[in-house]
């Protein structure tokens, strides 16, 4: 099994190129299964939960070729509605095939996912949404069946917001008889990527990026181009890596707009962000100053970043409270950051972290694909060695992590 070796203290300086966003092209290489046409999607990220998603994907009949770095789909062929348990054990965005496949093709069955590392993540939004929308649907043997000889548009109020239940529930309506209103919609950006793609492929969709998604069903859906936005989780944890380590770091093709709330946070703790259209510098000195914050929906501060600007935290000058609203259980990296001599205590949803002057290496487990970041994070800043285990996590969302800070000055490598 891969582990990283990071030797701490090195300053970084230079470029990172940032990859295509994970949480949108996963939605979107669903949305081949749509159309019968081809999808051409560029800036697809190089990762693993990309690969476990196109391997389902071709299970079902979805063809798929890589054509000097645009990934072509085609839709002409699915002949298996099905989502096994053995790949939505690995990945629990497999769910998103559900909604097309039962817009298009009028049946599915998929496996439910099951609980994962960071809480219960239950899909009962996904499943009473497509109910909603006059499918019928039985769970059995822990697999979701769902027919429906044509969806019907409805209003839908989903309990809390849920960005891939938002995902699944757009895309079956895209092809449903009549208008689908998508109230308390998740308005995360890779859900209006997402949306973008759709209308490109002849979906009539109105309020992208707003809190209620009006969708009006059409006959089918055609092929279409699209380039997938930048990874605001990714551009994040780069920034959270310079700010602890110390440097002078350009990312490139990204944007700030997609990330304003943990931008501030970074401002907050001292960094200095000069940002422009598709590029953010980020230059830091000394110690941080302590940052509290509260994971919420967007455009509010992202759990997916919680870990990260907690491992910032570990070494600030000061005191800070972080709090979890999303996800129950996404605090595993706390025993681990306490390993290398953070001082983070838990009390129910708040972590409250007492900054350290310095953190020292030692042997750490990644837990899931954030934790593993912010232990990347912590390893940078710290003195001496970090040895973290298990990172097949990290690799789920992160494209060449290692490479990327290598080229830029940090001191870590892949070890077997
Ligand atoms: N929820 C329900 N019922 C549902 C759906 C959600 O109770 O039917 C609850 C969840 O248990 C959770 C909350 O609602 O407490 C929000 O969950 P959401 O459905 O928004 O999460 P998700 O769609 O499963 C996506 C990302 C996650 C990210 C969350 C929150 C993808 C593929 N995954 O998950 O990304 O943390 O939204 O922003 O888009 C990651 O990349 O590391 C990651 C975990």
């Amino acid at each position: 099994m891969d582990k990283l070796l990071i030797r701490g203290g090195k300053r970084l300086s230079g470029d990172i190129q940032i990859s295509g966003a994970k949480n949108a092209a996963l939605p979107i290489l669903c949305a081949g299964l749509l159309t019968a046409d081809t999808l051409a999607l560029a800036n697809v990220p190089k990762l693993q939960d990309v690969a476990t998603m196109q391997k389902l994907l071709r299970q079902m009949g979805l063809s798929m070729e890589d054509k000097a770095g645009v990934l072509e789909l085609c839709g002409r062929d699915i002949n298996k509605l099905e989502a096994p348990y053995e790949m939505v054990k690995t990945m629990r965005a497999s769910i998103l095939v559900l909604g097309p496949l039962l817009a298009r093709f009028g049946e599915a069955k998929v496996s439910l996912p099951g609980g994962c590392a960071i809480g219960s993540r239950p899909v009962d939004q996904h499943i009473k949404g497509l109910q909603a929308m006059g499918a019928d649907i039985r769970i059995e043997g822990g697999y979701i069946y769902a027919r429906a000889k044509k969806l019907k548009g409805a209003r839908i109020v989903t309990d809390m917001i849920t960005v891939t239940g938002t995902e699944n529930l757009l895309m079956a309506a895209t092809l449903a008889d009549g208008e689908t209103v998508l109230d308390n919609a998740a308005r995360e950006p890779e859900v209006t990527d997402l949306a973008h793609l759709l209308v490109a492929m002849g979906a009539k969709i109105e309020g992208i990026g707003s809190d209620r998604l009006c969708v009006t069903g059409v006959p089918a859906l055609h092929g279409a181009n699209h380039s997938v936005i930048a990874d605001r989780i990714e551009t994040g944890t780069f920034l959270c890596a310079v700010a602890a380590a110390g440097g002078d770091v350009v990312l490139k093709n990204t944007s700030a707009h997609l990330l304003d709330a943990v931008v501030e946070k970074l401002r907050e703790a001292g960094a200095i962000l000069t940002t422009g259209e598709d590029w953010i510098r980020v230059q830091m000195a000394g110690r941080p100053k302590p940052v509290g914050f509260r994971t919420t929906e967007y455009p509010g501060f992202p759990t997916d970043m919680q870990a990260q600007v907690m491992a910032l935290d570990c070494v600030a000058d000061g005191n800070s409270r972080v709090t979890e609203t999303i996800f129950e259980n996404r605090y595993m990296h706390v025993q681990e950051l306490n390993r290398l001599g953070a001082r983070i205590e838990i009390d129910g949803h708040t972590a409250i972290v007492q900054g350290v002057p310095k953190l020292v290496g030692a042997p750490v487990m990644a837990t899931d694909l954030r934790a593993s970041a912010s232990l990347v994070i912590a390893g940078l800043a710290a003195e001496g060695e970090t040895l973290i285990d298990r990172i097949y996590h990290l690799d789920r969302g992160y494209d060449r992590m290692e490479v990327k800070l290598s080229a830029v000055g940090a001191d870590i490598q892949r070890v077997k």
